[in-house]
């Protein structure tokens, strides 16, 4: 079976962990340092604090850039939803806008909709989905005008940029995930950046206890400290890291090239100005006006059409199986649709997009393990699918 993801595992990788084991220093030492050093040096921030996960990065974020609870902030509801949660943690609510069709990221014309109507929004949380910025240039505009505290969620896009500058150090804070089936790894582990001093010593006290100095602690913190076991594993993905994405990139140029002919299926597309990483390859199963979709009053027309595509891509997904070829949803349900956000008031069938992307995406394998082989047997799979949605 060809995964859908597979850590790219070095000999240099596992001798750089096998030092730390035997240096005695298994927690957060000189590793963690230089792995933040360079990390940030490589985002094009001038902060690095690394942490046990991108859930707990996040969770930092939301605190250290000063938001409180009770205040609101934008965000996309396709997304993980760690993203959503980190606001939850602390009391913050989001506030959903819809996202744009083709690149599945937040829509600035949805989120310019929703600041003129909520006066008190206090932040916006772009997230940087499948390996694509987002639209940096516009979220920043609208920041600035309506004063928005901005943090990124990069945990899906390690090295992805937009025009030229690096997915995650536009705002306040940004934040990446080093999950094993993310870009880079660590095992688990996340990372929060920053080019602002005072967010940096917060979130430093944040993730080790609110300390200041011999156990003095005047913040409420935690132990979201990483290792340098961890660290040594990543510094080593690091360098490899920009071969790599150009690996998923060459991969993911072979899939739309030889795809493409394809009526029934709608692959990625990389905007004008983005450097995609490719952390997924997300194709959408067509058909679905989205015109009339968005338009649409008759919901159950809608949960007919959604039924429908959904059923298409499970027969697809069994097809891909028999064939050998692991595939994925992400994300089969928006975050307004979660059964914990229905339970906090969020309305089924208010962002038509997502709702649509959650019905139709499927991600194929696009990482740079694949071999041409891998690559030719996933395209002749998919190709010999014919069921088609009427
Ligand atoms: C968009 C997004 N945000 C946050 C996270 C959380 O990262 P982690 O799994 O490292 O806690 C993930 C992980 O998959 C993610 O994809």
């Amino acid at each position: 079976m060809i995964p859908i993801a597979n850590p790219d595992i070095s000999e240099e990788d596992k001798q750089a962990v096998l030092k730390v084991l035997e240096s005695g220093m298994l927690a957060s030492g000189p590793e963690v340092k230089k792995f933040e050093e360079e990390f940030a040096a490589f985002v094009g921030a001038d902060y690095g604090i690394a942490t046990t996960s991108g859930t707990t990065a996040l969770d930092t974020a939301v605190q250290a850039c000063g938001l409180k609870a009770g205040d609101k902030v934008i965000t996309t509801p396709f997304t993980f939803i760690a993203s959503c949660n980190s606001l939850l943690f602390n009391s913050v609510k989001p506030v959903f806008a819809d996202i744009d069709y083709t690149t599945f990221n937040l829509d600035p014309v949805k989120v310019r909709e929703v600041l003129e109507k909520d006066p008190e929004i206090k932040g916006i949380m772009p997230v940087h989905l499948f390996g694509q910025s987002a639209d940096m240039t516009e979220l920043m505009e609208l920041a600035d005008e309506y004063e928005l505290i901005v943090i990124e969620d990069a945990a899906q896009a390690h090295g992805a940029s937009h025009c030229g500058q690096r997915a995650g150090s536009f705002g306040q804070a940004g934040i990446y995930s080093f999950y094993p089936t993310k870009n880079m790894t660590t095992g688990e582990g996340g990372m929060l950046v920053t080019s602002d001093a005072d967010t940096a010593r917060l979130a430093r006290k944040i993730i080790n206890h609110g300390r200041t100095g011999d156990y003095q602690h005047d913040v409420l913190g935690y132990n979201f400290r990483s290792t340098d076991l961890a660290a040594a594993l990543g510094r080593q993905q690091l360098r490899r890291l920009e071969d790599n994405n150009e690996k998923r990139r060459e991969n993911a140029r072979y899939l739309t090239e030889n795809l493409q002919q394809l009526d029934w299926l709608e692959g990625p597309e990389e905007r004008s100005g983005n450097y995609h990483v490719y952390h997924q390859y997300t194709v959408r199963l067509r058909p679905l006006n989205l015109e009339n979709h968005e338009k649409a009053l008759d919901y159950s027309e809608l949960e007919n059409c959604f039924a429908k595509v959904k059923r298409c891509r499970d027969q697809l997904v069994e097809h891909l199986k028999e064939r050998g070829v692991g595939c994925g949803i992400y994300y089969p349900l928006p975050v307004h649709e979660q059964p914990l956000y229905r339970r906090r008031g969020y309305d089924k069938y208010s962002f038509p997009r997502a709702e649509a992307a959650a019905a139709q995406v499927l991600s194929l394998p696009v990482h740079p393990v694949l071999s041409q082989s891998d690559l030719e047997k996933i395209v002749k799979a998919v190709s010999c699918f014919s069921k088609k949605i009427s």
